[in-house]
C-alpha cells in the first residue's frame, strides 16, 4: 500500500496534503465535463484531496465540475477557490462567495483566495473576508500572486490571518526563493505552488528529462517531488488524463538524494538577486 501524501499545516494548525489538484481549463467544454469530473474523483481517491479552483476557471464551469465530483464525499476534500479582483469589495465579495459555494454545492469553503491584487483597498477586502469567516461561509482565506511589497501591505492592512500565498513556483521559476519564500516562512505560512510543471513546458526540458530517465522516474514526478520535498510547499498540478493523475500522485513517494538535488540546482540555478514575482 502507498503511504499517505505528506502534509503541511496552515498557521491555524489545519493540515492538508502537500500534493493537491488544480482545475484551470476544466469546465470550459461541456463535452469534456464527465471525464474531467472523473479526473477530480481519481485525484481524491489517490489522496490528492486539496482541490484548487476559481470562479474565473470556465467562468464557474470548473467549480461546477468540482461540485459534481465531490458530491457524496464533501468531507474528504479541502476546497480552495479564488475570487476576481473586481469582486474584492465589501458589497460584491459576499455575492461572489455565495455563487461559488452554490456551484460547488457546499455550505463552507475551506479556503478562499484573492486571485490577484486589484484596486479595492486591502483593508476593505480583509474586512469582507473576515466577515465571511464570521458568517461561516469560508473557514479561512489567503491571497495569490502577492509579491513581497503586497504581502507587507496586507499585513499592515489587518491581514495577519492570511493562510497562504498561491504563486507561480516550479524548477524553471525559482524567483520566490530569494525573498518571498523567506518572508512567508517567517510567518509559518505555506506557499501554494501553481503551474508546478510550468503548464507542461518543464516536461520537455532536455536536462530534466535526462535526469529523470537516469533515476528511473517520469519528468513530472521529478519536478513535483522537488517541490513537495519541502515541508512548507503545497503543489497543485492539473491533469485530466488518468495516467498523468496517477503518475503525479506517485511523486509524493519519491525521495530525492543530495546528488539529484545538486544536479537540479545546476540545471535550474536558484536566484542570486531579487526578481519581480512572475505570473501566468
Ligand atoms: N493563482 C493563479 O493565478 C494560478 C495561475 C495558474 C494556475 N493556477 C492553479 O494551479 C493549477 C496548476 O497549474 P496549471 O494548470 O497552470 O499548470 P500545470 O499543472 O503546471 O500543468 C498542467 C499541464 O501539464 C500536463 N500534465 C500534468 N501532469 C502531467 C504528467 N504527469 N505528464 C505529462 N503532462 C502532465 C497537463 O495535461 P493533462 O491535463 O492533459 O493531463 C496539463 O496540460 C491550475 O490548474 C490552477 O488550479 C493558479
Amino acid at each position: 500500500m502507498t503511504a499517505d501524501v505528506p502534509s503541511c499545516s496552515f498557521p491555524d494548525g489545519t493540515r492538508v496534503p502537500r500534493l493537491g489538484f488544480g482545475t484551470w481549463h476544466l469546465g470550459e467544454d461541456p463535452s469534456r465535463r464527465a471525464s474531467e469530473a472523473d479526473a477530480v474523483r481519481l485525484a481524491i481517491e489517490l489522496g490528492m484531496t486539496l482541490i484548487d479552483t476559481a470562479e474565473m476557471y470556465g467562468e464557474g464551469g470548473a467549480e461546477e465540475v468540482v461540485g459534481e465530483a465531490i458530491r457524496g464525499q464533501r468531507e474528504r476534500v479541502f476546497l480552495v477557490s479564488k475570487f476576481y479582483p473586481h469582486h474584492a469589495s465589501r458589497t460584491k465579495l459576499p455575492r461572489a462567495c455565495d455563487a461559488t459555494r452554490k456551484r460547488l454545492g457546499v455550505d463552507t469553503l475551506d479556503l478562499y483566495l484573492y486571485h490577484w491584487r486589484g484596486n479595492v483597498p486591502l483593508a476593505e477586502t480583509v474586512d469582507a473576508l473576515e466577515q465571511l469567516v464570521a458568517a461561516g461561509s469560508i473557514a479561512r482565506w489567503g491571497v495569490s500572486n502577492f509579491d513581497v511589497d503586497d504581502f507587507a501591505q496586507l499585513q499592515s492592512a489587518g491581514g495577519e490571518r492570511v493562510a497562504t500565498n498561491q504563486v507561480l513556483y516550479n524548477l524553471a521559476r525559482r524567483g520566490i526563493e530569494f525573498d518571498l519564500q523567506p518572508v512567508l516562512a517567517k510567518h509559518r505560512i505555506p506557499v501554494m505552488a501553481y503551474s508546478p510543471v510550468d503548464e507542461g513546458r518543464l516536461l520537455r526540458h532536455a536536462g530534466l528529462v535526462a535526469l529523470a530517465n537516469r533515476i528511473g522516474i517520469m519528468p513530472a514526478q521529478l519536478a513535483l517531488a522537488w517541490l513537495v520535498r519541502r515541508p512548507d510547499v503545497i503543489a497543485i498540478p492539473k491533469a485530466v488524463r488518468a495516467a498523468h493523475v496517477r503518475e503525479n500522485r506517485e511523486a509524493a513517494n519519491v525521495a530525492l538524494d543530495a546528488a539529484t538535488l545538486a544536479e537540479l540546482d545546476r540545471l535550474f540555478p536558484p536566484p542570486k538577486a531579487r526578481r519581480a514575482l512572475e505570473m501566468i
